[in-house]
Parts: C-alpha cells; sequence; structure tokens
C-alpha cells in the first residue's frame, strides 16, 4: 500500500470568496469565518492550517494599488497571530501556524508572542519565517528598499539562533509552583543569553514561560538556493510551490540532500506541495466549473496582478500571446520559477491559465479521481505531503466543504490520509513525525 501523507491548508485572513453564487458576503474580519474553517479541517484531520501574510498594499501590476484593492487580492488582511489564537482555542488536535516576517518584529518581540501562541495552543503553534520580498514591506518599516536576499537571509540565520537561545532561556523545569516556599519560578533556572551577533543583540531572558512545544514548529518556503540552505537547515515543515511532479521531486530531493549535508535526519522534515483541486460530482461538472471560473472577467488581472506582487515585477508589460523573458527577482523566486514555467515554450496567456491547477494535471475531477491522481503523485514524488489552497484566490464555504467532506474522505478510503488523530494529545511537531 501506498505510504500515507500529510495535509495542511493554505490561506490568508483576508476578504472570501465574497461575490460569488455561494458566499459568506467578504466580512471574515471577525475571524468566525475562519475559525469555522479550521474546525472542518480538523474534523478531516489535517496536521495544520496556515496563515499567510504580507505587510503592505502593492502597486506592482501596472504602477497603481486599483488591481489589488479593487479585487481585494493579497488584501485588505488581518494580522495572523490573534487569528491563530482564536482557532487555536476553538480547537484542539489541528496545527495552526502564523506568518511572521523576521523584518518586522523585533526578535524579543517574536520569541514572546511565539511562546504564547504555543501555550494558548496547547503546544500546536507553528511559526512560517518569512523574511519579506516586497520593497514596500522594507518602506513600511523604515527602510528605504528591500535588503538583498543573500543579507536578508544572513540575517534570517542570526535572528532563529537568537530567538532559539530566547526560547532555552528557561530551562523546561523552571516553573516550580511550590507552595510551602511560596515559590513559582526557581531563579536559577533562568538566563540571561548575553546575545550580540553582527547584526541584533539581546540581553534576554525571556520574560514568559517556555512554552509546551519549548520552540514552535518552524514552517519554511525558501525557493531560491538561498532559501531552500535555509529551510533546510530550519524547518521541521516546508511549503513550496513546484509546477509538476518532476519539479517536486527535485525540490524535495534537494531539500533532503542539503538537510543530510547539514547533519539533519531528512525525515525530521515534512514538505507540503501546494495543490489546487477543483471538485465536482463527474469530471465534465468539474471541468466546466473550472472553465466557469478561469475565463471569469478578472481571472487574468488577478492572476498578473497576484504574480506581480509577490515578485515586484510588473506583469501588465508583458505580451500574452508570446513566452516571458528569463527574470529574476529579490522578491519570491521560487513563485516566479514555478509560474514561469522557463523551458516550456508556454505563452503568458498560457502560464496564468496553469495557474489555477499550479501546472499539475489531473487535479480537475470527481473527489475520487482526484484523491487517486494525489496519491499517485505522492507516490512519484517520494512524500510528505499537500499543502491545500483554493484555486481561484478566495476561498468559500463551499469549497472547503468540497475539501473537507468530498476530497478528504476519498484519500481516506484509499488510505493515504490520516482518519483520526489518535487518543494522545500531541505536540504539532510529533505530529508532523508520526510518518
Ligand atoms: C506556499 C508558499 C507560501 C508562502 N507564504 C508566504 C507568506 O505568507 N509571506 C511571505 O512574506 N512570503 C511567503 N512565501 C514566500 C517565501 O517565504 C519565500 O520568500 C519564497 O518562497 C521565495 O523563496 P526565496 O526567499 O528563497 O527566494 C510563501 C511561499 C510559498 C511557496
Amino acid at each position: 500500500m501506498t505510504k500515507p501523507f500529510h495535509l495542511a491548508w493554505f490561506m490568508n485572513f483576508s476578504v472570501d470568496e465574497w461575490n460569488a453564487p455561494f458566499s459568506a458576503g467578504g466580512e471574515p474580519w471577525s475571524g468566525e469565518f475562519y475559525v469555522n474553517m479550521a474546525k472542518a479541517m480538523e474534523r478531516a484531520c489535517f496536521d495544520y492550517i496556515m496563515i499567510e501574510d504580507t505587510l503592505m498594499v502593492s502597486d506592482a501590476f501596472g504602477g497603481s494599488m486599483e488591481a489589488y484593492l479593487k479585487y481585494a487580492l493579497m488584501g485588505p488582511k488581518g494580522d495572523p497571530a490573534p487569528l491563530a489564537a482564536l482557532i487555536a482555542s476553538n480547537t484542539t488536535k489541528l496545527g495552526v501556524v502564523a506568518t511572521l516576517s523576521t523584518m518586522a518584529y523585533p526578535p524579543f518581540m517574536l520569541a514572546r508572542l511565539c511562546s504564547t501562541l504555543d501555550s494558548i495552543a496547547g503546544g500546536r503553534f507553528g511559526w512560517n519565517i518569512v523574511t519579506s520580498g516586497e520593497n514596500y514591506a522594507a518602506m513600511n518599516f523604515g527602510m528605504d528598499e528591500l535588503p538583498p536576499r543573500q543579507a536578508r537571509y544572513d540575517m534570517a540565520d542570526e535572528y532563529v539562533e537568537l530567538v532559539k537561545q530566547l526560547w532555552d532561556s528557561w530551562e523546561p523545569d523552571a516553573v516550580v509552583r511550590d507552595r510551602a516556599t511560596d515559590t513559582y519560578v526557581d531563579h536559577a533556572k533562568v538566563h540571561p543569553i548575553n546575545f550580540e551577533g553582527k547584526f541584533y543583540k539581546c540581553r534576554g531572558p525571556l520574560n514568559c514561560v517556555r512554552s509546551p512545544q519549548g520552540r514552535p514548529t518552524f514552517v519554511q518556503a525558501g525557493g531560491s538556493p538561498r532559501g531552500r540552505q535555509f529551510a533546510a537547515e530550519t524547518a521541521d515543515s516546508i511549503i513550496a510551490a513546484a509546477s509538476g511532479t518532476a519539479a517536486m521531486k527535485e525540490y524535495r530531493d534537494d531539500i533532503r540532500k542539503r538537510a543530510a549535508a547539514a547533519g539533519r535526519d531528512p525525515d525530521e522534515i515534512k514538505v507540503f506541495f501546494i495543490v489546487t483541486p477543483v471538485l465536482a460530482e463527474t469530471e465534465a461538472m468539474a471541468r466546466e466549473k473550472f472553465d466557469f471560473y478561469a475565463s471569469s472577467e478578472g481571472f487574468l488581472v488577478k492572476t498578473l496582478a497576484s504574480i506581480s506582487s509577490v515578485t515586484d515585477i510588473d506583469f501588465s508589460q508583458f505580451s500574452l500571446d508570446e513566452e516571458l523573458p528569463r527574470m529574476t527577482t529579490n522578491g519570491e523566486q521560487g513563485s516566479l520559477e514555478a509560474f514561469a514555467q522557463w523551458g516550456t515554450g508556454k505563452t503568458l496567456r498560457q502560464l496564468v491559465a496553469d495557474r489555477a491547477t499550479r501546472g499539475l494535471d489531473g487535479i480537475v475531477g470527481t473527489p475520487d479521481q482526484v484523491a487517486s491522481r494525489l496519491g499517485e503523485v505522492m507516490e512519484e514524488v517520494g512524500g510528505d505531503g499537500f499543502l491545500i489552497t483554493s484555486p481561484f484566490q478566495k476561498v468559500s464555504n463551499q469549497y472547503v466543504v468540497e475539501i473537507c467532506e468530498g476530497l478528504v474522505p476519498a484519500l481516506q478510503r484509499l488510505g493515504l490520509t490520516r482518519t483520526s488523530y489518535g487518543h494522545e494529545p500531541k505536540l504539532l511537531r510529533e505530529r508532523l513525525r508520526e510518518f
């Protein structure tokens, strides 16, 4: 039998599919919409829900904010940290991952925030480590422009080292709660870190208790060689965009090779590939649904504006009926490469059409068809799981139901994904390492 694989969900705390026929109406700001979504994922035994974040309003597409605000693309979005707390307090098994940028938070603040969230979540919290990839994000934090990728990751290496020391500044048994001596914390078990690096300086110790996981589960999404190296050395789980099975396999093999070279057990790292199933009762209906959305007005602009935003490249400048020139970006290089599919000869228009399926064939169909296709893909790639997200930018309750009550049961019938979390409470990091 095929080895089982893991499931996670990728979302942002933003507007739902507000004007679609089945819609919650575009007011998710209380968080309730996403709490309900997370509960559906917990019933389907997902490993984690991951909340994406960026820290700016873009005008990368055509030099105007219009597309982004008009279509509510990449925003408006709420802060992932309070939503993570809300989801955690309304679930019991599901992992909750929030994106927090090393560029935005002073290390002490991030360490304390993650520790508090992990305590609230009973050891189910994960930190998606990002360095931010947009000039405007940098400009919102007092810089004139985004530092080059190499510098961002060099800083991130040191940053992670620092926050790990802060999380270890409380020994596991520092809280004694000894009534007889009126002692809550044994002060001898809490230590300043006196960290002095090239970029950061911090005295420590942390001023909150050690959380159930000690440190949060680390999630990362490095795409460039430098980003992959960082992910391979640091992450417990990696989320990746790769176009097609060959690219997925290459990515995972490369990560595992880098991890082993860095002295890690590659099995400690679970790689999740982004996937966007389109489901219906019959294949023809699923295809029709796909075409309905992919040919809808605005799909082209929304897709180009999204890719412009994460790459800081203005895609309005290119002809739709020609191949894209080779380019590099100081932003999301991996996402650019997955989108551009250089070497395939595809025109920009074809690349936009591929975007909805992220270049993976066989994922438009019935739950049973898509489930067996995902099984095949995992078998070829070698593991470890999929990061599901909605194909058309926004999410609806309907889509969540189709995945959690259609696709997942089909996967379970094939023995491909978890049917229960088991009775033992588990830390997120342990849950990921179950298989
Ligand atoms: C599935 C996925 C999710 C990502 N989520 C975020 C995010 O929430 N915030 C962010 O700033 N970057 C996000 N990124 C970008 C990565 O952090 C990373 O910068 C990107 O993959 C490019 O890799 P590189 O930094 O090595 O060039 C995401 C990337 C992928 C593939």
